[in-house]
Order: C-alpha cells, then sequence, then structure tokens
C-alpha cells in the first residue's frame, strides 16, 4: 500500500501501488478539475507533487518549467512505495 496525503485538504488515504494519482484523488473525495475525465487531453487536472516517489509519464500540457516544479497530470502518475 502506498499512503497519499492531500495536504491542501488534510486527508490521506492507502492505495494500491502502481494506482494512478487520478483514481487516489477521487477516492480521496478531492475536487478536481477534470474536463476530459482524465483522458489526457485537456491539461486541465494540473497538481503539484511535494513529496513521494511517482513514476510520470511526459505530456505534452507540462512545460519543461512545469515539470521542473514537480507539476504533474494526475492520470499520467503511477504512486510508488518508498522503500527505506
Ligand atoms: S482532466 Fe483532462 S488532462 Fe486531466
Amino acid at each position: 500500500m502506498v499512503k497519499v496525503k492531500f495536504t491542501p485538504y488534510n486527508k490521506e488515504i492507502d492505495v494500491l501501488e502502481g494506482e494512478n494519482l487520478l483514481e487516489a484523488i477521487r477516492k480521496a473525495g478531492v475536487f478536481i478539475d477534470t474536463p476530459c475525465n482524465g483522458s489526457g487531453s485537456c491539461g486541465k487536472c494540473k497538481v503539484k507533487i511535494t513529496a513521494g516517489n511517482v513514476i510520470s509519464e511526459d505530456s505534452r500540457h507540462i512545460t519543461e518549467k512545469e515539470k521542473r516544479k514537480d507539476m504533474c497530470l494526475p492520470v499520467s502518475v503511477r504512486l510508488k512505495k518508498i522503500y527505506q
């Protein structure tokens, strides 16, 4: 399991490793605007990863500057457990 914390909402949930971030957001009951329902075509659901271990696919909607600031499209992010 992977612990995901949504800091602005003070919510924390456990999800399966490999699950995508958009699924986790929905499970947590956190609202983000998803006009294309997470297909990756609109780029409106950008979020910032503040900590943790993820695998993120590139998207034409995320600029290099946004990438350096850890912005991503949740549908293109897979959550990974942190092994210590
Ligand atoms: S909802 Fe359209 S890319 Fe995320």
